[in-house]
């Protein structure tokens, strides 16, 4: 019997297939429009996924990168979420080609409804043609929406916002937020981890706040983020293993990846966040580990663990950028 396989395989070889009819040259083509899209731009009025080679780009280029950070960020929300929860129903607002519902069937395996809302109608028929491989999507609606003063969810237990905030103007990205925030039990954002990355998922982080969600991750508090603005962003980093098919759209040879990314979770579960995080990669030296840690008081501190502290050294030689510290 063949081993199952994991959600991340099966979005691989999805994706793989459905290049398979794309012409590498056009596949190349549409990637450097699309960067060159993405790099220049300001928020738009009309879709930047046009037509299907556009998607089908963005969904080689971009989708294992968005799927792993989404999964990262919803697996630390997993860890200071009430032993058991899962979702019951999710809303992936900008959803693109599902990214992000690729990751929360992987997080929580189970059928419940779906929604995806997006304004491109190429990436949601993608979206749609590639979750047919994930029988956890069957049920998905993908519906066309536009992100703006208007938009309504209907009520559900978690949105995801995940690489979206980005493409909008100030007035949609408080607009999405609160909508969220007023549908959702959780709400969980992700963006590039970059300093402009990380200043909107603050922004989105307060407007959370004082709609009354309390942060779950990655943050050990909801007070005022330690970060003095303009010297330093919080980020974190997933690893992403390229298939061949990636590394022939994207180049280089590299069997993997680091995406970069910044996020919030928050909820209005009785979530326990973690009683610190570790937000840069642990630095370790002989016979010490330094950790530079977000704490629970609102504050950033170093820590020196040494040998001398035992099985506290060990789990600080095995602690990663992002993980939870005790
Ligand atoms: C960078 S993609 C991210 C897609 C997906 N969430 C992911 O993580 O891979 C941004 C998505 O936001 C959608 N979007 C941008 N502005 C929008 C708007 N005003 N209304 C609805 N969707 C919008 C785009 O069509 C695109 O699918």
């Amino acid at each position: 019997m063949n081993a199952p396989t994991t959600s991340a395989e099966t979005l691989r070889s999805a994706l793989a297939a459905l290049l398979d009819g794309l012409p590498p040259k056009q596949a190349a083509q549409a990637v450097d429009r699309l960067i060159a899209n993405y790099r220049g731009r300001t928020p738009t009025d009309a879709p930047v996924l046009r037509d299907r080679s556009d998607v089908a780009a963005y969904a080689a280029y971009r989708m294992p990168a968005t799927f792993e950070a989404v999964r990262a960020a919803l697996a630390a929300f997993a860890d200071a979420a009430p032993e058991g929860w899962a979702p019951d129903s999710h809303t992936d607002i900008g959803g693109g080609t599902g990214a992000a519902t690729w990751a929360v069937t992987s997080t929580w395996p189970a059928q419940r409804p779906v929604t995806v809302l997006d304004w491109a109608e190429p990436a949601l028929h993608l979206g749609r043609e590639l979750a047919a491989a994930n029988p956890l999507l069957d049920d998905a609606r993908w519906q066309r929406s536009r992100i703006g003063a208007a938009l309504t969810v209907e009520s559900t237990d978690l949105v995801t916002i995940s690489y979206v905030l980005g493409e909008l103007t100030a007035a949609d990205r408080g607009s999405v937020v609160e909508a969220a925030a007023r549908a959702a039990q959780t709400v969980v954002v992700i963006e590039p981890g970059t300093p402009d990355g990380y200043t909107r998922i603050i922004e989105a982080r307060d407007r959370l706040i004082a709609a009354g969600l309390r942060v779950a991750a990655p943050c050990p508090h909801s007070a005022a983020c330690p970060i003095e603005p303009g010297k330093d962003w919080c980020h974190f980093s997933a690893r992403v293993s390229r298939s061949s098919l990636h590394r022939k759209v994207k180049g280089g040879s590299l069997p993997y990846e680091d995406e970069k990314f910044s996020y919030v979770a928050a909820t209005r579960l009785p979530a326990e966040p973690a009683t610190a995080r570790i937000v840069r990669r642990p630095q370790i030296r002989k016979g010490q580990v330094l950790l530079d840690l977000c704490v629970a008081d609102g504050a950033l501190e170093r820590t020196t663990v040494t040998k001398r502290h035992g099985p506290l050294y060990k789990a600080a030689r095995d602690a990663d950028w992002g993980d939870a510290w005790q």
